[in-house]
């Protein structure tokens, strides 16, 4: 049984100035990604971070179900940041992901492209992002971070890539608390290194476990098979084909082969 979340409790670990300085904990939500839209629709302060105990209609990329039940983290975080910051916002979250998991276990994590949380090759954390845009400008973007902590994915049927729990890999119980109170901290690190890419991009760049390994990409329609080169400056991955042409995903889902 772990302990129970309160926006009281998450705030005592934030050192922070705006990430998670206004959080609102609901013990049960269809979806964070939902209520967190509705927020940002009432223009709630940037930073804005909207938590459930349990989903019950948790969604994942590409129209998948984000199974979790009480006992893990289901978060999504409001954001109004500038259109040329939105390829980065991906390497953003996942990189406060992967830091929080590894301060907590003490395990290394790795990011499969684009934004999987992997340790010991399995999945521990998914990161959802929509954008609302205006013409041209972003109105607001929610980030949605789900990370299994109690829950057994192993237990559980129609996975599409072998999951994890923090639990299960550290032999442990897990604070959700404190690792919320990472994630957001270094969420907040991250983000306002916006302005200067670069540090964001090659911090990420180096956590991606992806790169030198044969891969099996779904782009679209397209599947797209070969050795997973390099990332472009906007994090789009490179795939070496067998017939030597470098192939560009810019979105989508990759498995890891062999
Ligand atoms: C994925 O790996 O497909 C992304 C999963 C994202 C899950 C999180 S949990 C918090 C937020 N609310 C949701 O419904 N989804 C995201």
């Amino acid at each position: 049984m772990s302990e129970e979340l309160s926006s009281f409790s998450i705030q005592q670990a934030l050192k922070t100035a705006f990430i998670g300085r206004n959080i609102v904990y609901y013990p049960k939500l269809v979806s964070t990604m939902d209520t967190a839209r509705q927020a940002a629709e009432e223009a709630v302060p940037e930073g804005t971070v909207i938590i459930a105990g349990e989903q019950t209609g948790g969604r994942g990329r590409l129209r998948r179900t984000w199974i979790s039940p009480g006992g893990n983290i289901a978060l999504s975080i409001v954001l109004y940041p500038d259109i040329k910051y939105l390829p980065f916002l991906i390497m953003t979250a996942s990189l406060a992901a992967a830091h929080s998991i590894e301060a907590v276990t003490g395990i290394k994590a790795g990011i499969k492209w684009p934004n999987d949380i992997l340790v010991e090759g399995r999945k521990v954390c998914g990161i959802l992002i929509e954008n609302r845009m205006k013409g041209k400008k972003a109105t607001y973007s929610i980030i949605g971070i789900g990370i299994n902590v109690t829950l057994r994915p192993g237990e559980l049927e129609g996975l599409v890539y072998p999951a994890a729990g923090l639990e299960e890999i550290s032999s442990r119980q897990i604070s959700r608390t404190e690792v919320v109170g990472h994630l957001l901290n270094n969420f907040e690190k991250w983000y306002r290194q916006l302005p200067d890419g670069s540090r964001i991009f090659s911090a990420w760049r180096n956590k991606l476990v992806t790169l030198g390994k044969p891969v099996k990409a779904q782009s679209g329609n397209r599947i797209i098979e070969g050795l997973a080169e390099t990332v472009d400056d906007n994090g789009a991955l490179m795939i070496r084909e067998a017939d030597e042409t470098l192939t560009k995903v810019v979105a989508g889902d990759v498995t890891l082969r062999g």
